[in-house]
């Protein structure tokens, strides 16, 4: 009820509600004028339709009582809880501050499971039953949406259980990969290059990993590639972590192998990130999802 921008809400919304509630009892006491006391004998109304008669037959006493006893109940409900506009209510509570209270009582709770993993080295931490199966509760529930819930990937999104890195695959490596999330870039060559020309290095791409291609346009291509890509993924295409730049020998495709997704690529470039985690996840359990993620190649199930 705080982020109400002027009294006039709140005012509007204790209307409404000590309104509702003295409706309904003029409703009930304006409806009781006029019947059959107890003892006498009760009216009908004078409708008689299909042989039904209807009478004039009062609430019955337990059901007013009710209605009254529930009118008290509500009137005190809002004077304990929060309801009438601004009013806190006596007793000062909200759902806010309970869900924060249990959160802290929970975090409590898991810190000290989390406790030991904050000193235990990154290998040690994928061979530990306990972290392995926290590490895949944690994949599922911050990183399965991309990586998806096996780790394998899918076009753009790295497949994480192989042994092809785009920024390293060595624990510390994983660790800064998480904590501070990765940007890999490619610059667009459409200015410097025809399409065709782009199709020759995709050849000699392709040829790098024993795919189909055009001997013929093999040569062309490694000489486009020595002049274009070599800055970046090297001079024998094995890629280079500092800058997430794939190896393009290994046969793992971040987008396909086609000829057409090679073109695509070189003509327009790549804008590819993955979101630090620093502030969404507490650093050790970053160190047990690097954990489990290191040991999705290096660990024997
Ligand atoms: C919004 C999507 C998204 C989410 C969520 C996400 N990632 Fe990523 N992740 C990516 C993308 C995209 C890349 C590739 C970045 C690049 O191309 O350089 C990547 C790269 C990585 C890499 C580097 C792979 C390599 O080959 O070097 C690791 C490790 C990784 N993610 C782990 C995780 C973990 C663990 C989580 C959960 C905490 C996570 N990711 C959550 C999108 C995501
Ligand atoms: C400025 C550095 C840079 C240059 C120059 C560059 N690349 Fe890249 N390349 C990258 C990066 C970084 C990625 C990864 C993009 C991502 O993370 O999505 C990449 C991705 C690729 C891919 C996708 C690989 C896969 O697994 O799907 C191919 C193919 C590729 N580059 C080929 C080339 C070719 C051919 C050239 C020369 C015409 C070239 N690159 C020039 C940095 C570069």
């Amino acid at each position: 009820m705080s982020d109400f921008t002027s009294v006039g809400w709140s005012i509007w919304i204790v209307t409404i509600a000590l309104g509702g509630v003295a409706f309904c009892l003029f409703v009930l006491f304006s409806q009781m004028k006029g019947q059959a006391k107890k003892g006498e004998k009760i009216s009908d109304t004078g409708h008689i339709w299909d042989g039904i008669t209807e009478y004039d037959t009062p609430l019955p006493r337990w059901w007013i009582s009710m209605f009254l006893i529930l009118t008290v109940v509500a009137l005190g409900y809002w004077v304990l809880y929060p309801g009438l506009g601004t009013f806190k209510g006596l007793l000062d509570t909200n759902q806010a501050k309970e869900v924060r209270a249990n959160q802290e009582k929970i975090e409590a709770m898991v810190q000290p499971v989390f406790q030991k993993y904050a000193e235990m080295p990154i290998e040690d931490i994928a061979k530990d039953d306990e972290a392995r199966a926290i590490g895949q509760r944690l994949f599922l529930n911050n990183c399965a949406q991309c990586h998806g819930s096996d780790a394998q990937g899918s076009p753009s999104f790295p497949n994480l259980t192989d042994s092809s890195w785009l920024w390293g695959g060595e624990p510390e490596k994983i660790l800064q990969t998480i904590t501070n999330g990765r940007r890999g870039i490619m610059t667009a060559h459409k200015t410097l290059m025809t399409p065709a020309q782009a199709s020759d290095i995709a050849q000699y791409v392709r040829s790098l990993n024993e795919l189909a291609h055009d001997q013929t346009r093999v040569v062309p291509g490694k000489k486009m590639f020595d002049q274009f890509c070599v800055a970046c993924h090297g001079a024998e295409a094995k890629g280079n972590p500092l800058l997430g730049a794939p190896d393009l020998t290994d046969g793992a495709w971040l987008y396909g192998s086609s000829e057409e997704t090679i073109v695509y690529g070189i003509l327009n470039g790549r804008d590819n990130q993955m979101p630090a985690q620093k502030d969404l996840l507490s650093p050790e359990q970053i160190r047990v999802l690097a954990g489990w993620v290191w040991g999705l190649s290096n660990v024997d199930k």
